[in-house]
């Protein structure tokens, strides 16, 4: 796997192989990287294809009081896993790259951004939103890998890429989980013993909640019990939401398909988690 660090040295290395024939995919990261990360890389992979990841912790979408200077930071093992997942290029950009003085563009997706994780973290979807777009016309894949498990983040990126016109395909991947059903995270690091035995509430209660929904039970009631549980387990609830899976609004429309939100934090840890409620 080669290693940029350079914009003009990335952008020959990209030129060199379209020039080959080759179409280039496109898996953005902050690092500290897992088996979801590595689900994405194998997802972006065929034949003919470049695959690129990019690792670059973005000082935007982190707010002032969040985890951005003890965001955990891996490069030699994630170098390693990347190598091994058969991704072909590491786009490792300084952040004076992406943000010189002077930078002054702010990328803001109204509507989809507002809710749920737009409304607990100010900013952070403009901070995604932005340096996804410099990643893209950085660049320029003609496929791009995000994951399920970050819901809104993706689709606050489709909603981008169909709103300024990128000429890219969006694949979401499914959400990779530990075995006991707790999301991969590169946050799960934060949880100490105790809190990680009471993380597996989220999921557990996401899945309560959507068979309960399947089964009859009032939209009211299914949250409410499932923020109940999760009180019970030790969490404090930022949110608990029934959404229409692409706008991500609440009281979904009858026939639109719904998707389950959350957001709790144990002790200094925020884990977000969703689950789809109809099928696709
Ligand atoms: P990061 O949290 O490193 O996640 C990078 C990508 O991996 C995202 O698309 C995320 O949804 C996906 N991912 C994380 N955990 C996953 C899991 N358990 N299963 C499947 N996919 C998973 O998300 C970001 O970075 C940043 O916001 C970024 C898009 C890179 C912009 O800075």
């Amino acid at each position: 796997m080669e290693v940029y660090r350079d914009l003009a040295s990335l952008r020959a290395a990209l030129a060199e192989a379209r020039a080959g024939g080759r179409e280039v995919a496109l898996v953005p990261t902050m690092g500290a990287l897992h088996a979801g990360h590595v689900a994405l890389v194998e997802a972006a992979w065929r034949p003919g294809t470049l695959v690129v990841a990019s690792i670059f912790v973005n000082p935007k979408q982190f707010g002032a009081n969040e985890d951005l200077s003890r965001y955990p930071r891996k490069e030699v093992s994630d170098i390693a896993m990347l190598t091994d997942a058969g991704c072909d290029l590491l786009w490792l950009p300084p952040v004076e790259q992406m943000y010189p003085v002077g930078f002054a563009t702010n990328v803001s997706v109204a509507g989809v951004s507002d809710g749920w994780d737009g409304a607990a973290r100010p900013g952070h979807f403009d901070g995604v939103a932005t340096v996804v777009a410099k990643l893209f016309n950085q660049v320029r894949p003609t496929r791009a890998f995000f994951g399920e498990k970050d819901f809104q983040q993706l689709a606050v990126i489709r909603r981008m890429v169909a709103d300024l016109d990128f000429d890219i395909e969006i694949t979401g991947v499914p959400t990779q989980r530990e075995d006991d059903g707790l999301a991969l995270s590169s946050r799960n690091v934060y949880l100490l013993p105790e809190e990680r035995q009471k993380a597996v509430a989220l999921p557990r209660a996401l899945g309560v909640a959507a068979r309960a929904v399947l089964g009859g039970a009032t939209v009211d009631k299914a949250l409410a019990d499932a923020t109940a549980t999760l009180v019970a387990a030790g969490f404090a609830v930022d949110y608990v939401a029934l959404v229409d899976a692409e706008t991500l609004e609440s009281d979904p429309a009858p026939g639109r398909r719904r998707q389950l939100l959350a957001a709790a934090r144990l002790g200094n840890t925020r884990l977000i988690d969703n689950l789809a409620v109809d099928p696709a």
